[in-house]
């Protein structure tokens, strides 16, 4: 058993959780689950980031203080995760007093190792990205990521010797070409830091919401410390017992393309001054888009997820986001697309395959599935060994798109191979019954392994179909290692049940 930790990006609370959210939670959550059911011993963290200028004014808009809207926004946002059927073990709020405690000590011990000093600062600053712009990164004059223009701000501000890290990155990047993953992400990272790393200010006098600086209280630290060190606080005091040890260096950060530079450059540079390993991966996926543009709170353009899941389930708008963008791109997603795939894809490919195969196990062989053929399954065999190895490859790569087409191919194969055998028609001729029991195993056994690599993505969906094949559930038999043809046993009863999707008219 190994340990596998994967985080998502903690999620800002001055407005209501969207389905940019929605996905990165899912795609952490398909690979913890994916990890489960390979043995290994695993930790998946997500959370939010509550301090900071936003929240601070999205709470006087409000006319609450910001404590209190952050404990209202808080929980929309473990609703999502919870709606989304995300596994997290646990969910930090960087308002937690442990995790308070945790980032002063953190910056306690920076500062007097000398990593920290004061000087004073002017600079351009975007409230909403939380952070410094030089004139030549805006675009005509304004934020390239809120479009609105930065304020001047000049303050006495406390600065973290960033520019002493920029080799030991370098390095570390050099020595580790997984580190960035994918590898345009990892080219993209390793072309800003070459180009030059300034000292950076981790402090802010102008405002109150954040955690006091130790040794000076008129001061809190910058939101972007405090927020990343929770992948390592969490850790600290999510179980009575340090994780620590256990899960660090982090398996996998998940994040959108939006944030890989405070990942990239401000994270490492804090971990190797603090002396710890660096993130064995951080893996950057793209936007998903709403007719060609980014969907943000700012902008409004946001597709509610809670909606989306409410009228067609969970499982299959978790399906839809990986189905429908390609893992690590940017891609655009409507509901007339969703609707598109879960008709063919979801409705017929799988839901119906499913209820054809047990109607004709029910009609044909009085609802029990037969025994395995002594063939072995022929081409089904050979195809879902392929399946097998290359889901696991590709997995190891995080594409989670990629992933899914696989086992859709293999999904379509056991459509192909119903069609080709037309067991309709042997059952037909008395005398080609033992050939109609290899078919109707088949198919059986075909399904049961569509399911098994199936269960990261669409959870309750696939313990359904297992349990329509008449397969009690316990705790084995959606490992990984189930996922090898043949290992059903014929004589199980088939339970047909409701359509797994329904059709949509
Ligand atoms: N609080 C910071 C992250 C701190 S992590 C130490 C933050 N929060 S956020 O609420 O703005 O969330 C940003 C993340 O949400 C993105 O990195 C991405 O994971 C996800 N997404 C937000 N919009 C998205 C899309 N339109 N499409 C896909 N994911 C997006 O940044």
């Amino acid at each position: 058993m190994s340990e596998f930790y994967v985080t998502t990006p903690i999620y800002y609370v001055n407005d209501v959780p969207h389905i940019g959210h929605a996905y990165t939670t899912i795609a952490a959550d398909v690979l913890a689950r994916y990890h489960r059911q390979l043995g290994d011993d695993v930790f998946f963290l997500t959370g939010t980031d509550e301090h900071g200028n936003p929240a601070a004014q999205a709470a006087a808009r409000r006319g609450l203080s910001p404590q209190q809207h952050v404990d209202e926004m808080v929980v929309k946002f473990k609703a999502l995760v919870e709606q989304v059927n995300a596994t997290n073990d646990f969910f930090i709020r960087t308002t937690d007093s442990e995790h308070c405690a945790k980032v002063q000590a953190f910056i306690q011990n920076l500062y007097d190792q000398g990593d920290i000093y004061r000087r004073s600062y002017r600079g351009l600053y975007c409230s909403s990205c939380e952070a410094f712009y030089a004139e030549k990164d805006l675009v005509d004059g304004k934020c390239p990521d809120h479009g609105t223009e930065p304020q001047t701000v000049e303050e006495e501000n406390y600065f973290f010797r960033l520019s002493r890290y920029q080799e030991r990155i370098l390095d570390h990047m050099e020595q580790h070409p997984e580190f960035i993953m994918p590898e345009s992400r990892f080219n993209e990272a390793r072309s800003f830091i070459t180009q030059g790393l300034e000292d950076i200010s981790i402090s802010r006098a102008s405002l109150q919401w954040g955690v006091p600086i130790p040794w000076d209280e008129s001061q809190v630290v910058y939101v972007w410390v405090d927020a990343l060190l929770n992948y390592i606080t969490a850790l600290q005091y999510a179980r009575e017992e340090d994780l620590l040890e256990r899960f660090w260096p982090v398996d996998y950060h998940l994040m959108g393309k939006d944030i890989l530079k405070f990942h990239a450059v401000i994270w490492p540079a804090m971990l190797i001054a603090a002396g710890m390993e660096l993130p064995r991966h951080l893996f950057i996926h793209g936007y998903l888009l709403m007719g060609g543009e980014k969907m943000s709170k700012t902008r409004g353009n946001v597709l509610d997820p809670f909606e989306v899941m409410d009228k067609y389930g969970v499982d299959a708008f978790r399906f839809y986001c990986f189905r429908e963008v390609t893992f690590g791109q940017d891609g655009v997603v409507s509901l007339e697309g969703f609707e598109n795939r879960y008709n063919s894809e979801l409705a017929n490919d799988l839901g119906n395959l499913l209820s054809r195969t047990l109607a004709m196990i029910l009609k044909y062989r009085g609802g029990v599935i037969p025994e395995p053929p002594p063939d072995s399954g022929g081409d089904l065999f050979a195809a879902a060994t392929r399946l097998g190895e290359e889901f696991a490859a590709s997995m190891s790569r995080v594409d989670l798109s990629g992933s899914l087409e696989l086992v859709w191919r293999f999904v379509r194969s056991l459509n192909k191979y119903v069609e080709d055998m037309a067991p309709w028609k042997l059952a037909k001729e008395p005398d080609r019954g033992t050939e109609l029991n290899a078919v109707l195993y088949n198919l059986a056994e075909g399904l049961r392994l569509s399911a098994v690599f199936l269960h990261p993505y669409m959870p309750d969906t696939t313990l359904e179909i297992l349990g329509q094949l008449g397969i009690t559930p316990g705790s084995g038999e959606i490992m990984l290692q189930q996922a090898e043809w043949g290992r059903m046993p014929g004589g199980a009863e088939v339970q047909p049940g409701k359509p797994l999707f329904p059709k949509l008219d």
